[in-house]
Parts: structure tokens; sequence; C-alpha cells
């Protein structure tokens, strides 16, 4: 049995306390967080003290670190991705809707956000839980989501004719490589948790393109429809960073989105992708 003290959040996720993340994970902890993901969805830390090394450290006991192809990296740190937005900047990096690294055949199992510094106000994180999101669908929705698949791409979210490169955006410091956008993956719209076996929606407003075998135009109110019902407030969770704050989100269960509210400070986190398995319906 491990010594965790998980508290279930409204909405999705869970706050775990008793446990120091920058020490050895034991193999109980480590058991106990992983069904928490595959339960909750998020695993929420406060308090922490984790070290870039720690942060690695902690990630590999989850499994491999995948290092995501567009964002800048911590220097010094390849495998540490930086989340950054400067006083001066108007964009932000996560400001819409979306689960990380859909678009890959096999899609990244979570992300590790460390909070390493933070505006005086605002900066926060909005979690949505796909699990509640499809189990409150009708059963004729249901039964059509689950004989659907969908495309997800990175091209038109970091390929060189994506809004940040054509638009008034000024994240071009801050991602790049856009000649790596060339990712397409099909998976399915309904997928069985890895871990805990229950459905999960899984198509996201970020890097959802269509339905496999529809047209955009065809996919696209479907598509809306399912965005405006995840995003019901009973599907969400605000997580209000602190000094020491921590998010583990599951990419195959959950939706994030990164409030863009602190115009005129700096907010720094470090973001660790982990590794995932091929998704089954
Ligand atoms: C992200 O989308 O990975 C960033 C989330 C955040 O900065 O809160």
């Amino acid at each position: 049995m491990s010594e965790l003290d998980i508290r279930p959040a409204d909405g999705v996720g869970a706050y775990i306390g008793g446990i120091d993340l920058d020490r050895d994970i034991s193999d109980a902890a480590l058991a106990s967080m992983r069904q928490t993901l595959g339960d909750y969805g998020v695993l929420f830390f406060r308090d922490q003290n984790l070290s870039p090394e720690g942060h690695i450290k902690m990630a590999e006991r989850f499994g491999g670190i995948n290092v995501n192809r567009f964002f800048g990296h911590v220097e010094g740190y390849p495998q540490i991705a930086e989340v950054r937005k400067e006083p001066e900047q108007r964009s932000n990096i996560g400001g819409n809707w979306h689960t990380d690294h859909s678009y890959d055949e096999i899609p990244a199992m979570g992300s590790i956000l460390v909070a390493r510094e933070l505006p005086n106000r605002g900066g926060d994180t909005v979690f949505a839980n796909m699990f509640s999101a499809f189990e409150s669908l009708s059963d004729g929705l249901k039964e059509t989501l689950m004989g659907l698949r969908a495309v997800h791409s990175s091209r038109h979210v970091f390929g060189d004719k994506s809004r940040y490169q054509t638009e008034n955006s000024d994240l071009g410091d801050r991602l790049g490589n856009t000649d790596a956008a060339r990712q397409d993956a099909v998976h399915p719209v309904v997928i069985r948790h890895p871990i805990s076996g229950r459905r999960a929606l899984y198509i996201n407003s970020g890097f959802t393109t269509h339905f496999d075998g529809w047209t955009a135009a065809e996919s696209q109110p479907l598509l809306n429809y399912l965005v405006r019902h995840a995003t019901r407030p009973e599907h969400i969770h605000k997580f209000c960073w602190q000094p020491g704050s921590i998010a583990f989100w599951d990419n195959r269960a959950t939706w994030h989105y990164a409030i863009n509210d602190y115009h005129g400070q700096r907010r720094l986190m470090h973001r660790i992708t982990v590794q995932g398995d091929a998704l089954a319906a």
C-alpha cells in the first residue's frame, strides 16, 4: 500500500499529498500515481521543490522521455521543454483546448509541468475530463462515435503555414522547427484508457482536423459540438498555480488550456512529456 494522500478534485484530477517528488519514488507510490492517472486523469501537487534533475528522474519512472520537436528547451536540459511568456509578449503557448502530441502515431502518455516563475495573479491552467465527457453523451451519439476514427495533425499548428507563422503572433522565438511538422495520425474517436480500461473521448480542438472519411466541413459541426460538451463546467477543473506546484496530466484522458490573462508579467514553466502506448478502441 502507498502512503499517498489522494483527494479527487471537482471535474477532473486529484490532489496528491504525502510525497516529496525530488526524492526517490517508491514502487508503491509509483503504482498508486499511475492508477490515479488512469482513474482521474491529472495529478496536482503543491509545495514541491523539484530540481530539473529530479524532474527528469521523476518522468523516467513513468516511461521514456518524448522530446517535443517544436518547443525550445531549457538550457542544458534538452529533455525539458520551456513554456515561457515574457512581460512584453502577447501570445502564450497552449492557449487553446488540446492534448499533447495527439498527432503522433503513439501519442505521449502524459506531461509533467513544473511552475518555475509565476505572475502575481492569473496564468492558471484549466483541465477537462474526457471520461466524463464521453460517459455523459447520449447512447446514440456514443454508439456513433465508437464507430469513428479521426485524423490529427501537427501541420496547421506548428508548420510554416500555421497561425503563429502567418498571423500577428509573437510565438516565433519560442516555437520552431516548422520542417518537422509532418505528423498526421488516425486514432479511434473513443479509446479504452490503457490503465483503467475506461472509455474516453479522444479528439481535441488543437490537433484534430476531421473524422476519417469525412470532409473537414462535414466534421466541423460535430467536432464543435463535442468541444462545447466536453468543456461544460461539470467536466473541468481550474488549477491555480502557486510556487512549488506541479501538474502531471494524462493526455489520453484529459485536455488542457493555458489561460493568457497576465500580460505584462513573466510566466515560466518546465514541461517533460512521457512516452505512451498505441491507442485502441
Ligand atoms: C501546455 O499546453 O503544455 C502548457 C500549459 C500551461 O502552460 O499551463
